[in-house]
């Protein structure tokens, strides 16, 4: 194994097109971590957010004058080539994936902790595992915190809980509306009409193009829950829209340039005062959601969507088509290993 490998790099803050191919030191996996070779990487709204360090608020975190994690792609799917210290659970050969914090997909291998990742069944492919754990676990996590599905998820009285899932169309939607239908919902979504027949062919029962036709004309207490991955709407919009003990809950990282999301999120704890309340996500990773995901997928009842699979050698293509917005499900970046 060479101690090089090409990685997808910028070590500087700033657009796509700034990413460039180099070469890199071979990561080597620490105590508890193991090093896959990629097979497959998904690429989410949040890359675009780490690529421009926007909003400020991330910088602390992820770097205050340079990314931190020069190399992006946050979900992976690939072959364990070794192990690091005190690894149980993980064998060399297995095929895995992942969500990783950090990034770091979109080089030819990487280094994970061998607790966040969870086998690949035989008959999935690694560019339809790749696309769940960030964007099919945050869907899924938005969906409990919603109380959509669960024993104690309250709704209205007699047939099932209506769930608008705003944002349908994208990575987080295209699952969010799947989970919400296989969860007995019955499924109103917002999404441009181009895109309408496939969110309905999800499981939509009824959808609306935000830009033509606001939710504001919608009377007060037609849902028994909001999923908000899109932003923009106010907040006592929706919750005008939800039924008493009914939630809106918060997806969208959209906001300011400084803080981002943050003061909407404030508010929303605000206006959660009463009986309809409006819950912010901070989705983390879930291995065992993702295995439950992974078994959704294996028995055809979710379907991972991708609008395209870009080659390694176009990675850097793949980001400034995720950065240009608009994308349709997922876009994934095949590893050099395929
Ligand atoms: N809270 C958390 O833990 C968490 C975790 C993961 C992701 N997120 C956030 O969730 C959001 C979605 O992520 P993603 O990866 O799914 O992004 P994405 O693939 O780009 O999807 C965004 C979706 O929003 C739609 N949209 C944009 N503006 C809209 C509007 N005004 N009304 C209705 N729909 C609108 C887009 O459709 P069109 O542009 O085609 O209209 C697209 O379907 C991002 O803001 C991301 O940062 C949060």
């Amino acid at each position: 194994m060479s101690r090089s490998m090409k990685a997808w790099t910028r070590k500087t803050y700033g657009p796509a097109d700034g990413v460039a191919l180099e070469h890199t030191s071979m990561p080597v996996p620490r105590r508890g971590e193991v090093l896959l070779r990629v097979r497959a990487t998904a690429l989410n709204a949040g890359d675009v957010r780490l690529l421009l360090g926007d909003p400020l608020l991330v910088r602390p975190v992820f770097g205050l004058t340079r990314p931190k994690h020069p190399v992006r792609g946050m979900e992976v799917a690939g072959t364990v080539v070794a192990l690091g210290a005190d690894v149980v659970g993980a064998e060399v050969g297995e095929e895995v994936v992942g969500e990783l914090v950090g990034g770091g997909g979109l080089g030819e291998y990487v280094r994970v902790p061998a607790a966040r990742l969870v086998p690949i069944p035989t008959d999935i492919a690694a560019d339809a595992a790749a696309c769940l754990p960030v964007a099919g676990g945050t869907a899924w996590q938005a969906l409990d915190l919603a109380g959509v599905g669960l024993a104690d998820g309250g709704h209205a009285a007699g047939g099932a809980p209506r769930v608008l899932i705003i944002g349908a169309s994208g990575g987080v939607g295209t699952f969010a509306v799947q989970l919400a239908t296989l969860r007995g919902a019955e499924v109103w979504a917002t999404c441009r009409d181009r895109n309408a027949p496939l969110i309905e062919q999800l499981g939509a029962v009824r959808t609306f193009d935000h830009r033509e036709s606001p939710l504001s004309t919608l009377a007060d207490g037609r849902f028994d829950a909001i999923i908000d991955i899109a932003g923009g709407m106010p907040l006592r919009e929706l919750k005008r829209l939800v039924v008493p003990g009914g939630t809106v809950v918060l997806v969208t990282g959209d906001g300011g340039h400084v803080l981002g999301p943050v003061p909407r999120m404030l508010r929303a704890v605000f206006l959660s005062i009463g009986s309809r309340s409006i819950r912010p996500l901070a989705a983390t990773p879930r291995p065992e959601v993702l295995a439950k995901l992974l078994d959704l997928v294996a028995e055809g009842r979710i379907v991972p969507v991708i609008e395209r699979e870009y080659p390694f050698a176009e990675a850097s293509a793949a980001l400034s088509r995720l950065e240009a917005g608009h994308t349709v499900g997922k876009l994934v970046v095949a590893g050099t290993a395929v």
